[in-house]
């Protein structure tokens, strides 16, 4: 993806930087910092959640905004439990779930002609609002806003996905 990202930059002065979001550094302080398509929820310890919250301060500049999203636990429900099966153009995808009340596994296949299938397992949770808050706080940053969306048409109920937004001080 990194490679996908670099050819589409063509030539701009973009750092592209492969780390675990526990942990990352790039040495580099900015004035905001976006975490999107539900990426969070792939931290499966609470604790990560502020070891990532932790090095977003370490990076933020005084008044800089962090700005993320999460899937509600209604997402994780409406949309992660029921087997799934996409066919496109020249492909076919499968996904099927597996929930044991804090997370939910997802097993993914993608078929397509003259190709091997390709397999994936992944693994995701949601968080209690309150536990995102004590980590924006126990991170240093301060909470500014929290909007529930539903990008899916289909789908009923509001409070699907979480925008949220903070700053460092
Ligand atoms: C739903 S995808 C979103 C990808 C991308 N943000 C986008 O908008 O297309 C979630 C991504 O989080 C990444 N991820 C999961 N745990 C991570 C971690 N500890 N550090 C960095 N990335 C992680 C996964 O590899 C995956 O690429």
């Amino acid at each position: 993806m990194l490679h996908k990202a670099q050819i589409r930059a063509a030539g701009r002065p973009i750092t592209f930087l492969e780390a675990d979001m526990r942990t990352f550094d790039t040495h580099k302080p900015v004035d905001a910092v976006t975490c999107l398509y539900a990426s969070l929820n792939h931290l499966l310890d609470p604790d990560d959640l502020t070891r990532t919250f932790t090095r977003v301060a370490a990076h933020l500049r005084p008044g800089g905004v962090f700005v993320f999203d999460l899937n509600s636990d209604h997402a994780f429900k409406a949309l992660w439990r029921s087997p799934v099966t996409e066919r496109g153009p020249g492909f076919t995808l499968q996904r099927r779930f597996q929930s044991n009340g804090a997370q939910t596994t997802m097993r993914l296949q993608i078929e397509r002609p003259n190709h091997p299938p390709v397999r994936d397992t992944l693994t995701a949770r949601s968080f209690r609002e309150s536990t995102v808050r004590t980590s924006l706080v126990d991170a240093g940053l301060t909470f500014r806003d929290l909007a529930h969306f539903n990008p899916f048409p289909s789908v009923p109920g509001t409070k699907l996905k979480q925008l949220w937004t903070a700053t460092y001080r």
